[in-house]
């Protein structure tokens, strides 16, 4: 079993990356192995609604989105964090993940998120932690991805990480994050070995508000 973790900062080794390193090493210790994915320095550009991953199967622009959804085939779990900018999850994260879900499953390509649980973690200096971690949990919640909780919502406080050091809750939620999201792939694991099977899947139609 592995997880994914995405660092959407422009930091290498900032704030959400320590973080992301505290339940890496919460879901190595419970047997699951994890992979920390950083989106880069540069400004990450937003879905440009060309429709071209209709037919490509994978976004027209062939930079860390195509990259991280090869990866994303072969993960059972994600955590996507980002620092809070502005009040709200750190856009270059946002335009990344609008390109990754908006790309995925189309053409013929495999879903690579349905059914695979997800968390989000945000970092701040002070405020806007509850509005960021909104902001990334809506790619879950139109994907059928499962949520994972801790016992406070899932953000560490600081400008550097020598701060977030020092955030003792915060460490601690991300731990406790780690074990929920183990024990979640297990719990999934187990009922697949049980022979439950994944729900049906309708056939709709979408009916925009054009009335
Ligand atoms: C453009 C920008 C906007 C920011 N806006 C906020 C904010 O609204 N609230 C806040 O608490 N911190 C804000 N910060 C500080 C970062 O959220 C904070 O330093 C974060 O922990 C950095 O994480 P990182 O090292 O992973 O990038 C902002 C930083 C930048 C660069």
């Amino acid at each position: 079993m592995k997880v994914m973790l995405v660092n959407g900062s422009p930091h290498k080794a900032g704030c959400t990356n320590r973080a992301l390193e505290e339940v890496a090493r919460t879901l190595e210790e419970n047997g699951v192995e994890a992979e920390i994915f950083w989106i880069g320095p540069k400004p990450v550009g937003g879905c440009v609604a060309c429709g071209g991953c209709g037919t490509k199967g994978a976004c027209v622009f062939d930079d860390a989105v195509n990259e991280f959804r090869a990866k994303a085939a072969e993960a059972d779990g994600f955590i996507f964090g980002a620092p809070v900018h502005y009040a709200h999850a750190a856009g270059s994260l946002l335009a990344f993940m609008d390109r990754l879900f908006y790309s995925n499953g189309r053409a013929g390509q495999p879903n690579v998120f349905r059914f695979k649980p997800a968390a989000a973690v945000t970092s701040a200096r002070r405020g806007g932690t509850t509005a960021a971690l909104d902001d990334i949990q809506k790619f879950f919640t139109i994907s059928q991805m499962p949520i994972v909780s801790s016992r406070y919502w899932n953000n560490v406080h600081g400008n550097t990480a020598e701060q977030v050091e020092q955030d003792a809750e915060g460490l601690w939620t991300m731990r406790q994050l780690g074990r929920n999201m183990a024990w979640m792939l297990k719990c999934l694991e187990a009922g697949r070995a049980a022979g439950i099977e994944l729900p049906e899947q309708e056939a709709g139609s979408q009916t925009n508000f054009i009335r």
